[in-house]
């Protein structure tokens, strides 16, 4: 890209001398197609004229297309204020538009893209001081198109021209569609986008990117935005849709990646499938799989003066019972007076509530405190809406801790969705308790803001008990402690996941040690 730019320079100071055409103060053009034009102020890169008005009109080649527009790095006009000598730009083919941007001084412009098909540029100058002017490169702006829907019940999915380089300018829309709202799981084989080089938080993936939604685009829940190499992995959608998009830039493309997709039946895992469109019940949560309860009828419509109410219990009294609310959700009413969905933490109707929904939002995820929790519907006789689907899942909760020696280890191909697990080491005499990695790989955070880092997968370690002793550090992605050390006796980590993305989770060897009375040189 950086170069690009460079190169754009010397083939614009050839074109600016051999051409007066780009040279003339104003005229309007409509573009060719595949070809670029260039405006500049007269005279430039040398000097600009004083007293100018000049006013450009341009017109993208199609009536449905954008003009990008790209600054010449070389740039200088002679005003700080923008009052004596500017370029203006407006969003249109009259000074009626909107303004895009005054620019003066020094700062090259940023590159943009006009809303609709024309764009007008205004130079003017004082009679007093000069600068060089500027030169900008406008061309119809082409977005690659490869939007595809799926519907097959599997299928493989890569960037276009996999694995040679993908395009520049893609605005790509990929969705899959499962019929019965399946789960769908899709994974990535290679992932490789161009990422953020100089690793700044913001933005995250300045150039090429992949955003992932379970549900439609900006709709559904996101799942994450990915760039550099930084793979996505596994993700399964429980809505019956999956989206993804791909914005590239104007420069540097990398391979790509290549996903495949599977749809996975839902019934397999529906423990008590007379819960499925059926108004209220008892269901018994037997696996940690994720399952779903409707609205009688969903999505099509509920029925009027319904009650129903649904008691989820899983088996141990330490698990917790998690719900998510599917987006496509349609009550009647604003106000919650007629038609809702309440939420109760517990088996009966006098436990406390975690939220009473209707309207088209429901709050996407609720955790039970304890291993009930009731779900209840209410209509009036009026005014009916789509309904709702929720999804239900054990929250698991294990505890495991040991006493002495020996390795600790949380090797499978993936980790389970849904952790939730402590692991304490004791060990007696205040000994000092040391932790090493092998390895390490946990869903990363990429869009992790700061303060708030691995929202996702993360384990946590502490020198203590969980959430008591000290905290030694919060870990995901790849970045792991290498090795970690208690003084307290104790040593706990705590490791959350989300329903997602699971990752082969990491590896560590442990070994407790007598106090040494010099601190910094214990022994073996
Ligand atoms: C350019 O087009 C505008 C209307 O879009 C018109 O007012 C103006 O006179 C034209 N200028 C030239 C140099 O043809
Ligand atoms: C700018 O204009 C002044 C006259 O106002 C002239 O003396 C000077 O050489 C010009 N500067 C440049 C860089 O051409
Ligand atoms: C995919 O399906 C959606 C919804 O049915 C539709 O709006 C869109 O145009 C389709 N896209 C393609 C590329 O067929
Ligand atoms: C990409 O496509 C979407 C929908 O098709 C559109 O809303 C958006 O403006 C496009 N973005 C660019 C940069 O063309
Ligand atoms: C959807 O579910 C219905 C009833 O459970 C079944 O008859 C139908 O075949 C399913 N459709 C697909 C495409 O699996
Ligand atoms: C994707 O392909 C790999 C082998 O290339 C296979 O192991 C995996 O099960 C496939 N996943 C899906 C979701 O089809
Ligand atoms: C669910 O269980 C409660 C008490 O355990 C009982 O009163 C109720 O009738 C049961 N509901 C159904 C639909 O079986
Ligand atoms: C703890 O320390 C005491 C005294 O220092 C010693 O007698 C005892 O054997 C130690 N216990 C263990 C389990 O090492």
């Amino acid at each position: 890209m950086r170069s690009g730019l460079v190169l754009f320079l010397f083939s614009q100071v050839i074109l600016v001398a051999s051409s007066s055409r780009t040279d003339k103060c104003g005229w309007n053009k409509t573009l060719e197609t595949d070809a670029v034009s260039f405006v500049t102020s007269p005279g430039f890169p040398w000097t600009y004229r004083p007293s100018q008005d000049c006013t450009w009109v341009i017109t993208a080649p199609k009536p449905d297309q954008r003009i990008l527009v790209v600054f010449n790095p070389l740039f200088h006009l002679y005003d700080t204020d923008c009052k004596h000598d500017y370029v203006e730009i407006y969003d249109g083919g009259d000074e009626l538009s909107p303004i895009i941007g005054k620019f003066c001084g020094r700062v090259v412009p940023p590159k943009f893209i006009s809303s609709g098909n024309q764009l007008l540029i205004k130079f003017v100058t004082d009679n007093e001081d000069n600068g060089s002017g500027f030169s900008m490169k406008l061309e119809g702006y082409k977005t690659f198109e490869c939007s595809r829907n799926f519907t097959a019940p599997q299928g493989v999915i890569t960037t276009p021209f996999f694995p040679e380089k993908y395009p520049n300018y893609m605005n790509c829309t990929l969705t899959i569609f499962a019929p019965n709202m399946s789960d769908i799981v899709l994974e990535f084989d290679r992932f490789n986008m161009e990422g953020n080089p100089w690793q700044k938080p913001v933005p995250i993936c300045p150039h090429d990117w992949l955003d992932i939604w379970d549900g439609l685009p900006e709709v559904g829940i996101f799942i994450g935005r990915y760039c550099g190499k930084t793979s996505p992995d596994q993700v399964i959608a429980y809505s019956g849709i999956l989206s993804m998009t791909i914005t590239t830039d104007d420069a540097t493309a990398e391979e790509g990646f290549s996903a495949n997709y599977t749809i996975r039946d839902k019934r397999d895992s529906l423990v008590d499938e007379d819960a499925v469109d059926k108004c209220g019940g008892n269901i018994s949560l037997k696996t940690d799989r994720v399952n779903y309860l409707t609205s009688p009828g969903y999505p099509l419509g509920y029925l009027p003066s319904q009650q129903c109410i649904w008691v989820i219990k899983a088996p141990e009294l330490v698990q917790k019972i998690r719900i998510n609310f599917n987006p496509i959700f349609h009550l009647e009413g604003t106000g919650c007076n007629h038609d809702y969905v309440e939420v109760y933490d517990g088996g009966d109707e006098l436990s406390p509530t975690l939220g009473k929904f209707c309207g088209v939002a429901a709050s996407p995820q609720i955790t039970s405190s304890s291993n009930q929790l009731l779900i209840k519907f209410v209509t009036d006789d009026e005014n009916q809406g789509l309904g709702f689907s929720v999804g239900y899942e054990v929250f698991m909760t294990e505890l495991h801790s040991s006493s002495a020696g020996a390795s600790l280890r949380r090797r499978t191909p993936k980790y389970p969705n849904n952790l939730d697990c402590t692991f304490m080491i004791l060990a007696s005499n205040m000994s000092v308790i040391e932790v090493e990695f092998k390895s390490f790989n946990m869903q990363a955070d990429p869009t992790a803001l700061q303060g708030v880092l691995c929202r996702l997968d993360r384990l946590d370690i502490w020198d203590g008990l969980p959430k008591v002793g000290r905290h030694l550090g919060r870990y995901c992605g790849q970045e792991f402690p290498h090795r970690v050390t208690s003084h307290s006796g104790i040593l706990s980590m705590t490791v959350i996941t989300d329903n997602r993305v699971g990752k082969e989770g990491f590896s560590a060897n442990y070994a407790i040690r007598a106090k040494s009375l010099l601190p910094g040189h214990e022994r073996k």
